[in-house]
């Protein structure tokens, strides 16, 4: 039976990578999405294909816009359930180097949209039957890495934030993370364009890990759908690790 039937889920950062892959997977499962992402395309060509969405386009930096998610849901469909967060960039650059507009800009949309959706999701999570968010923070909230200050500050405040509302809005409510080792997606490519040779810098990536290769949108999904689901009904507050042992290699 399909895990997820009738539960209406907003997914931001849905246009690309492990968040398209998560809109996918919750789909299959019955649910009904918000979908959210910055290009108008891709998020149209991913409406069409995952029958019955709804794409809302634009930035998550602005309060405004993660009000409008809320809304189009609540009018769409009538309820809430689920919120899963995937918007994020790298901001890289070191602290000397990077502009204060850059770390702003990456706070806002790493950390900030966090709070906007949540303080406008919430009262309706509340009334939900088994309300749920679940963020994607990275292993970087752990590990620190090179030319990623405000990557890694966003990310482990993220996990901060998480435990934090799952205290708040327990039992009604259940908050998790999930923090990925190196994945397959676009932003690791937008990483390694760093190096001299970018495709050595990835490679490199998968060979750290204890299982040798990257992660793939697919596997994140299959514990997004575990931890979205009831499932994991007994989970809240936790952030887990999905890394294919990088942190322990
Ligand atoms: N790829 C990895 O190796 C990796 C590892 C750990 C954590 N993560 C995290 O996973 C999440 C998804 O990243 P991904 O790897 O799938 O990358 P991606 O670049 O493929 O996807 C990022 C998504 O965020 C959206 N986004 C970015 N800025 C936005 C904004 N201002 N407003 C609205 N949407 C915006 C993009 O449109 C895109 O859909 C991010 O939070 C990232 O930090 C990635």
């Amino acid at each position: 039976m399909a895990k997820l039937k009738d539960k209406v889920c907003i997914v931001t950062g849905a246009t690309s990578g492990m968040g398209k892959g998560i809109a996918e997977m919750l789909h299959a499962e019955g649910a009904k999405l918000v979908l959210s992402g910055r290009n108008e395309e891709r998020g149209n060509d991913l409406k069409a294909k995952l029958k019955g969405s709804v794409f809302v386009p634009g930035d998550v930096a602005q309060p405004e816009y993660n009000e409008k998610l809320v809304k189009a849901a609540i009018d769409q469909f009538g309820k809430l359930d689920i919120l899963s967060l995937n918007a994020g960039i790298l901001g890289l650059g070191n602290v000397v180097e990077l502009s204060v507009s850059s770390w702003q800009n990456t706070l806002d949309i790493n950390l900030s949209s966090i709070f906007y959706i949540s303080k406008y999701a919430i009262p309706h999570l509340q009334k939900a039957e088994a309300g749920n968010i679940l963020i994607n923070a990275s292993i970087a909230a752990y590990k620190s890495f090179p030319n990623h200050p405000v990557y890694c500050a966003t990310k482990g405040a993220t996990v901060a934030l998480m435990k934090q509302m799952a205290v708040e809005y327990a039992p009604k409510i259940r908050v998790n993370a999930i923090c990925p080792g190196p994945v397959d997606t676009p932003l690791i490519w937008d990483s390694a364009k760093a190096f001299e040779d970018p495709e050595a810098a990835v490679q490199n990536a998968a060979d750290a890990t204890l299982l040798k290769r990257l992660g793939t949108p697919e596997d994140v999904a299959k514990l997004a759908l575990f931890l979205l689901s009831d499932d994991s009904s007994w989970i809240t507050g936790t952030a887990m690790t999905i890394d294919g042992g990088i942190l322990n290699a």
